[in-house]
């Protein structure tokens, strides 16, 4: 746990979703300490609301309506602590209803939208200009704000954008549109204002700086016994056990298991990158175990809870035959830690796995030193820690390894396509300087064929579907427009240097209505 209690925080009550994160990251990347608690949480997290140190209270966006039945609410006492509070979106509407104003229905406003800047003067919106262009995502608006208000902005549809209110001697803030998205130009100043100007809260978080307190942490955590933790070549596992082996060295014990659907060249990648941060990772060779169990399946779903049981399996019986473990580390960030605990109802996707399946008779304690931090957060950290930039900015990689990103059953043949092709894929964003520039980018093969010409001989190759994408958090993602040269050079690399492969495609969609990985 980071000990925030001694340093400025400013808390969001998350109603869901994946704005409330961004709300937390956009303060974090400038320096505020942000945690999220979910409004379902609010009361028993009273006690700590009340501290001196929380300056602030940010109502987040979330549901459609406050009118509609069984909306999420916060109590009355949140606006008396005598802090300053901000709603956005649906906080914004909250906060007028609590505070005797009056919200309409069928007044929605979808993307870009400019807005007027009434109060230049007030601290909220420093450094705007009299218009702004806006993000805005509602269906319900303000129609009048609360009594004894200040109006200090309205849409160009008239509506109004936010406004200033007191409660418990304090500025109670809402704005109706999204200052934590990029499509609010002005939104990261506005949130900055918020917390240095309307909060006083002091900007003193800096991921990179806690190297020293998390060892510590975790030295006196794990006082005895073993601690083992899987690597899997990705930021957040080598970190986790970089962080590790700074606190209790040789007791950390690191796991590889190749279950032979890593990208190219990973496995001896990871074990070299370890190897020079100074540690001796265990490397379980799994593969033919791995795609034995996969023959013939072609369910997706069926696919991920072979994989996730058989790696608990392989997992398992090496922890069984080292009494001296008794504690097992994982790589969690903070998304997690908060949809885990707070999507009551959200709809399974996709069962996402990880090293959870562990039997509860192993007894071992779940050490996450992780859990309070983002991504871009973790990789920070890395470079801290002095790993690779490679490394620290290396894209997401899902559990299940390439099993999906292979439509179909998992064959050696397409394995080796997808392989070769990702690895293409990447070497040309690389070279194009765009690689750290997308959250993910790799290829998919699937069974359909297409009637290819190589030589003048006539091939009844396999159809590749390169997907590149960015996005903040992998909850959305839109395609990456390429320059079409670099799509040239990939296609015509793929089609030339990998055998079997006579068509290359693609993806154009973007999350939602597709997902980022194909299964
Ligand atoms: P989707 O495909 O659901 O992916 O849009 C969102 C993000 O999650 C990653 N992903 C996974 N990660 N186990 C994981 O650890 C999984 O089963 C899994 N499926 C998808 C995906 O790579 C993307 O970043």
């Amino acid at each position: 746990m980071i000990d925030a209690e001694k340093h400025d925080e400013i808390v969001i009550i998350g109603f869901g979703g994946q704005y409330m994160h961004l709300i937390a990251r956009r303060l974090r990347e400038q320096g505020f300490y942000a945690e999220i608690v979910p409004y379902t949480r609010v009361e028993e997290e009273k006690e700590k609301l009340e501290q001196p140190h929380v300056k602030a209270i940010i109502l987040s966006g979330g549901p459609p309506s406050v009118h509609a039945p069984g909306a999420p609410r916060v109590p009355k006492w949140l606006l008396e602590l005598g802090k300053p509070v901000l709603g956005i979106c649906y906080g914004f509407q909250l906060l007028a209803e609590m505070l005797g104003g009056h919200v309409d229905r069928g007044c929605d406003e979808y993307g870009k939208t400019l807005v007027e800047v009434l109060e230049p003067n007030d601290p909220l919106f420093e450094g705007w200009s009299r218009w702004e262009p806006t993000w805005m995502s509602h269906g319900d608006c303000v129609r009048e704000p609360p009594p004894g208000s200040k109006l200090l902005a309205i849409s160009e549809n008239g509506y109004v954008a936010a406004f200033r209110a007191t409660a418990g001697g304090t500025p109670v803030y809402g704005v109706q549109f999204h200052p934590e998205v990029s499509h609010t130009p002005k939104g990261r100043q506005l949130l900055h204002n918020f917390a240095a100007r309307v909060a006083s809260a002091e900007a003193w978080w800096d991921p990179g700086d806690l190297v020293e307190l998390l060892v510590d942490e975790l030295r006196r955590r794990i006082r005895r016994g073993k601690v083992v933790v899987a690597v899997s070549g990705g930021v957040d596992s080598t970190v986790t056990a970089v962080l590790l082996n700074r606190a209790v060295g040789s007791r950390a014990i690191a796991v590889l298991v190749d279950h032979g659907l890593f990208r190219e060249g990973e496995v001896e990648e990871t074990l070299q990158l370890l190897k020079r941060a100074g540690i001796e990772p265990v490397l379980i060779d799994a593969k033919r175990m791995f795609l034995e169990a996969l023959r013939g399946v072609r369910d997706p779903e069926e696919k991920r809870r072979i994989i996730g049981e058989l790696f608990a399996k392989v997992f398992t019986d090496f922890v069984k035959r080292d009494p001296e473990i008794r504690y097992l580390a994982q790589g969690t960030l903070y998304p997690d830690v908060i949809e885990s605990g707070a999507a009551p109802g959200a709809d399974k996707i996709k069962s996402h796995h990880n090293v959870g399946g562990l039997p509860d008779w192993l007894h071992l304690e779940v050490v996450e030193p992780l859990r309070e931090f983002y991504k871009d957060e973790v990789r920070r950290l890395a470079l801290a820690l002095g790993l690779p930039r490679e490394l620290a900015y290396r894209h997401p990689f899902p559990g299940p390894g390439l099993a999906v990103r292979i439509i179909g059953e998992v064959t050696e043949e397409k394995l080796e396509i997808v392989k070769r092709a990702s690895r293409i894929v990447e070497e040309e964003l690389r070279k194009a300087g765009l690689y750290e520039r997308v959250w993910q980018a790799f290829a998919v093969v699937g069974d359909d064929k297409w009637v290819g010409v190589k030589g003048d001989r006539r091939e009844d190759g396999y159809i590749v579907t390169v997907r590149v994408v960015e996005s903040e958090d992998g909850m959305t993602a839109d395609w990456v427009r390429l320059p079409h040269d670099v799509l040239d050079r990939i296609a015509r690399r793929i089609t030339r240097e990998v055998p079997k492969v006579t068509m290359v495609t693609y993806a154009v969609t973007s999350k939602p209505p597709s997902t980022i990985e194909p299964q």
